[in-house]
């Protein structure tokens, strides 16, 4: 049954601050870090606070670790997948399944929990901890096809056979926008390709990464196979998890300003990486588009998680003679949008995750309208940790606010005559990772399909992301794909033996 808890967290007799959360099974809040199967301390003790978006309250105090204890999580994991690659696909597979059924059984709480640390709306976090946990299920199902193949070989007395192998002990870093679902798409496909993982997850969302962690215990899985290393100083932690000789494989979500610096890193050792990077998506409303499917792709690809996602709408590219009809559904829309305290029932946009984001966001809309750019829109602002949905028009290629990634809840509108300019300036960017447009003719689907320089196409559709799809960029929004069953060979090496039986 469901119980009530006036939770104060205390962790080593330090309370750590006093909220109001609902959480069937309290367990799920965990402040150390998860070390070989075991909750630890940072060995010299210290902590970082966890605020909480919305309003700035304390929510806990966890440990913030240092190289050593993360050299013995990559210890832990090295250990751990020496026996975890020999278990059968199908022990693999069901352990996952397990996980799933835990976070589906848990929902409820990973989603307050999601909530309160990252402040996106209840139910879209309702919405991440389904999202995060098909990625588990389909990885689950996927570890009992991770075929090999036996190739024609040059003669009678030789087999040419394909292996596909864990590549080893993966690690990740992985971002405050997403603290489940991009910890969940990386760890399935390791765990279930027969690897080990550790995560660090961002300073901002450590909760749900330990929440995690709670549930992979409970699963079953071996001690060692799963870690979590909380902590605030990136540098040395990013070193303790790419550098080690153990590693074999190092996966990140964020800018592709750190992504360039951690593949640097990892060209030291040639680890194998995986880049999820940046994205300045174009978002392309052709003039025999359908308005109503334009408007509810532009809510959800631009609005989802306050425009805080890297798949998010960036630049609004509008045929001139639609751009009014645009602007005006547009604006009907925009203005049934609710800011507020993401726990709350009916809000539609939780805050931006810091004070930085904000004034971020803000000074690209100022620059915008220094420059020539018009605000058409902008909602009362409802709080200093708040960026109000806001429109303008007369925006030019030039502008910072067409070649930054926003992450913001900001429709910044370009117009353009015709096709061949609305794919110039789509491609115009140094970044190549989702990509939206949309037009009823079938062969400018196919053209403009092909055209567009990206890694991820939504045609008619602003709702791209799911287990079944490859998900990744090109150019510089990064290297590799999360889900489908392209997701697997990011961690496997290839082996061939060449067998002369004669
Ligand atoms: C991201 O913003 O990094 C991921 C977005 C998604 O999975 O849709």
């Amino acid at each position: 049954m469901k119980e009530y808890i006036k939770a104060l967290f205390v962790h080593d007799s330090i309370e750590q601050g006093a909220i109001d959360m609902s959480l069937e099974k309290s367990e799920l809040f965990q402040t150390k870090a998860f070390i070989n199967g075991q909750w630890l301390n940072a060995t010299n003790k210290d902590t970082f606070p966890v605020y909480n978006p919305y309003d700035k309250s304390l929510i806990a105090e966890v440990a913030d670790l240092d190289i050593s204890d993360c050299e013995l999580a990559i210890e832990a994991a090295f250990g751990a997948q020496k026996t975890w690659k020999l278990r059968p696909a199908k022990e693999r597979a069901s352990l996952l399944m397990r996980l799933y059924d835990l976070m589906i059984e848990h929902k409820s709480d990973l989603a307050q929990l999601l909530t309160l640390e990252q402040g996106k709306v209840l139910k879209e976090a309702q919405g991440e901890i389904i999202y995060g946990a098909n990625y588990i299920k389909w990885f689950a199902e996927e570890a009992l096809r991770i075929n090999g193949k036996i190739i024609p070989a040059l003669s009678k007395n030789h087999e040419i056979r394909v292996y596909h192998e864990p590549v080893g002990v993966v690690t990740a870093i992985t971002p405050w926008n997403f603290p489940n679902a991009m910890i969940a798409r990386k760890m399935a496909p390791a765990l279930a390709a027969g690897c080990s993982f550790v995560v660090k997850p961002s300073e901002e969302t450590p909760l749900s990464a330990l929440a995690i962690a709670k549930l992979v215990k409970e699963a079953g899985f071996p001690d060692g196979l799963f870690n979590v290393v909380t902590g605030t100083n990136s540098e040395v932690i990013g070193d303790a998890l790419i550098l080690p000789k153990e590693v074999a494989k190092f996966t990140f979500t964020g800018s592709t300003s750190v992504g360039k610096k951690l593949q640097a890193k990892c060209a030291l050792g040639m680890k194998r990486s995986s880049m999820e990077l940046g994205g300045n998506a174009p978002f392309i409303v052709f003039e025999d588009a359908d308005i109503p499917k334009v408007i509810a792709g532009t809510m959800i690809s631009k609005f989802r998680n306050a425009g805080q996602t890297c798949v998010c709408s960036n630049r609004f590219l509008v045929h001139e003679s639609i751009e009014d009809a645009f602007k005006d559904a547009l604006l009907v829309a925009m203005k049934s949008l609710k800011s507020g305290n993401g726990l709350t029932d009916c809000m539609s946009l939780g805050p931006m995750i810091n004070q930085q984001t904000v004034h971020k966001v803000e000074g690209l809309i100022q620059s915008a309208i220094e420059a020539g750019a018009r605000l058409v829109y902008q909602a009362d602002k409802v709080g200093n940790e708040f960026v109000p949905p806001t429109l303008i028009d007369q925006v030019t290629a030039d502008m910072a606010i067409s070649t930054t990634e926003i992450f913001g809840p900001v429709v910044a509108i370009q117009t353009f005559t015709d096709e061949a300019e609305a794919i110039r300036l789509a491609n115009d960017t140094p970044f190549g990772l989702a990509a939206y447009f949309y037009t009823h003719d079938a062969t400018r689907i196919h053209r403009v399909s092909r055209d567009l320089e990206y890694g991820i196409i939504g045609v008619n559709e602003g709702s791209i992301s799911n287990e079944m799809a490859p998900f990744g960029g090109v150019k510089e929004s990064g290297q590799g794909r999360e889900g489908s069953s392209d997701g697997i060979l990011d961690y496997v090496d290839v082996k061939y033996i060449c067998q002369n039986f004669a």
